[in-house]
């Protein structure tokens, strides 16, 4: 281990300069990954039950329409996908997640449940045309750099029906005032980063100037592996714009699908 290389990892690094490793594909993390979304004791990778019912409900309750197309982006284990194919809609649900995904089709045939699932990266990923919904649930559109946001709205709104919408949820100015530069470390003998023993830098960068910020795990054993996730915060006004400069018609704004105060969902009209 070269203690510069650490020691470099410890500056506040560039606005969207990438780590050295990409946690949703690491094959052990992946599994810890996937019994988090599982879990019911913690809102982390998914929410729970509770608050994933209310979103289906909001979202049901404005788009109306049976055996909807639908693309459920970043779906992780189908918690999403199976109450929308539930409803009677044609789900293909689009994860990075090798295990999620393993797990999501093997309930999906339980269940008895016709869902598509594609492993790919939705950023790479050709959507199909003539969706009549595509939803990015859990603040991962603000997890993209400005630029990837922008071809990734334009990718999204090309996918959509005439009367097609595309529902996501952000990070409102809430958080912002919730936010500090923090630094914490910890160690353990086996955790969520590594089954061996190891050392954990957490640390978060804010970026003011771009409503951004950055949480960064240096995770050391015998190599050092920077995990970095960026993302943003949004006022109403600002993200309106954004969706409306590519070309959405309209866009319905709601604050308490959830009872997170920081988190607004968006519902925009092609
Ligand atoms: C925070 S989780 C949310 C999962 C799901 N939407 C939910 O709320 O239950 C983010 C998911 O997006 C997936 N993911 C992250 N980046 C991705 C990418 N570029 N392409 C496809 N999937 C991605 C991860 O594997 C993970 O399952």
């Amino acid at each position: 281990m070269d203690i510069i290389d650490l020691l470099s990892f410890l500056e506040k690094p560039k606005l969207y300069e990438k780590g050295n490793a990409f946690m949703w594909t690491d094959p052990y993390i992946q599994k810890k990954l996937l019994k988090t979304h599982l879990d019911q004791n913690t809102d982390l990778a998914s929410r729970k039950q509770n608050s994933i019912d209310h979103t289906i409900s909001w979202i049901f309750s404005t788009k109306e329409g049976v055996d909807l197309s639908i693309l459920d982006l970043g779906c992780g284990p189908g918690l999403y996908s199976e109450k929308m194919a539930k409803l009677g809609h044609n789900v293909i649900g689009v994860d990075i997640s090798a295990c999620s995904l393993e797990y999501a089709k093997k309930s999906a045939e339980t269940k008895h449940l016709s869902i598509e699932y594609i492993h790919a990266n939705y950023l790479e990923l050709n959507f199909p045309n003539g969706l009549d919904l595509v939803d990015l649930i859990y603040c991962d559109f603000g997890v993209l750099s400005k630029t990837e946001q922008m071809e990734f709205l334009t990718k999204v709104l090309n996918s959509l029906k005439p009367d097609g919408v595309f529902v996501f949820d952000a990070y409102n100015l809430e958080l912002k005032n919730t936010l500090t530069e923090k630094r914490d470390f910890f160690k353990e003998d086996s955790g969520f980063w590594r089954s061996h023993p190891y050392l954990c830098l957490s640390e978060t960068f804010l970026y003011p100037e771009a409503n951004a910020f950055l949480d960064q795990h240096v995770v050391i054993d015998d190599e050092i592996k920077v995990y970095r996730f960026y993302n943003h915060y949004y006022s109403e006004a600002m993200m309106k714009q954004t969706l409306k400069d590519i070309g959405f018609s309209e866009v319905i704004v709601k604050k308490d699908v959830i009872s997170d105060s920081s988190i607004t969902f968006y519902y925009c009209k092609k």
